[in-house]
C-alpha cells in the first residue's frame, strides 16, 4: 500500500494546471469524494494496527500536499489578468503611470522667480556653510549684538568660525563683491536654525532674498516692487502694510504685512484676528553693508527684503503646518499640480 501512496504522491506533483478546466480535473482526481486519496483512506480501514499507523501519518501529508497545491493554484488562477473568461479587455484604459510632481515649495519657489524676473532680476545663489563674516559681520552685526542671538545656529566650526547659514542675506556682501550696480538679484536658498520643531518652526527653512543697488534707488522703489510682488503673487485685491523694524543691515528697516488671504481682514485664527500676515522683512541697504560689497554708499543706494517661502507656500495653499513640507508624505506631495 506504502507504494501506492508514493505513487500517487508523484502523480499530484507532476499534475500539470494551466486552466480552471485542468484545476477541476485535478479537483476530481485527488480530492473530490470519489478522487485517489479518498479511496486510499478507504483502502486503509483493511489495514493492520501497526499500518495504519504508518501509512496514516504518510496519507494524511498527502491529502495536505494535495490540497495546498489546489488551493496555490486556485489562487493563482483567480488572480490572473485573464481569469474573467480568459480574454483580455483591450479597450480599457491603461493604468496611470506616475512620473511625479514639483514639490510644493519649489513651485513657490519657481513662482517667485517667474515675478521677479519680470522686473529684471536675475537669480544668484550662495553657499550654506558660511563663514561668520558674510552671515553676520559685513551685514552689520555687532560682535555681541543680541539680533545674532536670534539667530542661533549650527556651528560647522569655531575660531575662525564657519556655520550653517540663518538667512540668504549671506549672499548680499558676496554679490556686490563680484557685480557692479546696477544689482538687481532675488537669492533663493535653504537656511538653517538652532529651534525647536514644530508646527510653526523648523531647524531649516527657505528663504528668498531681494536685492537692488543702484543710483537712486528709494524707499517708494520697495514698496512698489514689493506691493507687485504682493498682487501677481496672491491676487491683485491684495494689500499690503509697511511696519517699522530692526535689521542691523537695513536702515530703516520695515517688516511686510498682507492682507489676510483667508478672512480679508476680518479676523481669524491665521491672521491672529488682525487681519494682515507677515511675509517678509525689508529695509534700505545699511551704508555700512554697501561699504562691506565695495560699493560707495555716496553715489548708490539700494534696498533689499527677505522672505520665507515656507510661509509663503502656506498662506498660498492654506497649508497649517510647516512639518508637512519635510515629511515626504505621498498622501501630502500628490495634491500639487505641477503648475507654477
Ligand atoms: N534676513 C532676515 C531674516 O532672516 C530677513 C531680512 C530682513 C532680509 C530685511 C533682508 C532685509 O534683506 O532687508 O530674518
Amino acid at each position: 500500500m506504502e507504494e501506492r501512496v508514493r505513487k500517487i504522491e508523484e502523480e499530484v506533483k507532476a499534475f500539470l494546471v494551466a486552466s480552471k478546466e485542468d484545476l477541476e480535473n485535478f479537483r476530481l482526481k485527488f480530492i473530490s469524494k470519489k478522487g485517489a486519496v479518498s479511496s486510499l483512506f478507504d483502502d486503509l480501514r483493511q489495514a493492520s494496527v501497526e499500518e495504519k499507523k504508518k501509512i496514516g501519518k504518510v496519507l494524511n501529508e498527502l491529502k495536505q500536499l494535495a490540497e495546498d497545491k489546489f488551493k496555490h493554484l486556485q489562487e493563482k488562477l483567480d488572480s490572473s489578468p485573464d481569469a474573467a473568461g480568459g480574454q483580455i479587455d483591450l479597450s480599457l484604459p491603461v493604468v496611470p503611470n506616475k512620473v511625479g510632481n514639483l514639490h510644493p515649495l519649489n513651485l513657490t519657489r519657481y513662482r517667485i522667480i517667474e515675478i521677479f524676473e519680470r522686473l529684471g532680476f536675475n537669480v544668484s545663489d550662495g553657499p550654506e556653510v558660511e563663514d561668520d563674516w558674510h552671515n553676520f559681520t559685513a551685514l552689520n552685526f555687532a560682535e555681541n549684538h543680541p539680533a545674532r542671538e536670534m539667530q542661533d545656529t549650527f556651528f560647522v566650526e569655531k575660531n575662525p568660525d564657519v556655520l550653517l547659514r540663518t538667512h540668504t542675506s549671506n549672499v548680499q556682501v558676496r554679490l556686490m563683491k563680484n557685480q557692479k550696480p546696477p544689482i538687481r538679484s532675488i537669492m533663493p536658498g535653504r537656511v538653517y536654525r538652532n529651534e525647536a520643531i514644530s508646527a510653526r518652526a523648523h531647524c531649516f527653512f527657505h528663504q528668498v532674498e531681494g536685492l537692488y543697488v543702484d543710483k537712486k534707488v528709494g524707499f517708494s522703489d520697495l514698496k512698489q516692487t514689493l506691493y507687485h510682488f504682493a498682487k501677481e503673487m496672491f491676487g491683485q485685491e491684495t494689500k499690503i502694510r509697511l511696519r517699522p523694524s530692526f535689521f542691523p543691515f537695513t536702515e530703516p528697516s520695515a517688516e511686510i504685512d498682507i492682507s489676510c488671504l483667508i478672512c480679508h481682514g476680518k479676523g481669524c485664527n491665521v491672521c491672529k484676528y488682525s487681519g494682515w500676515v507677515e511675509i517678509a522683512g525689508s529695509g534700505m541697504v545699511h551704508p555700512h553693508v554697501l561699504k562691506n560689497g565695495g560699493i560707495d554708499p555716496e553715489e548708490f543706494t539700494g534696498f533689499a527684503f527677505g522672505m520665507g517661502i515656507e510661509r509663503i507656500t502656506m498662506l498660498r495653499y492654506s497649508i497649517n503646518d510647516l512639518r508637512l513640507f519635510s515629511e515626504n508624505d505621498l498622501r501630502f506631495l500628490r495634491q500639487f499640480k505641477s503648475v507654477i
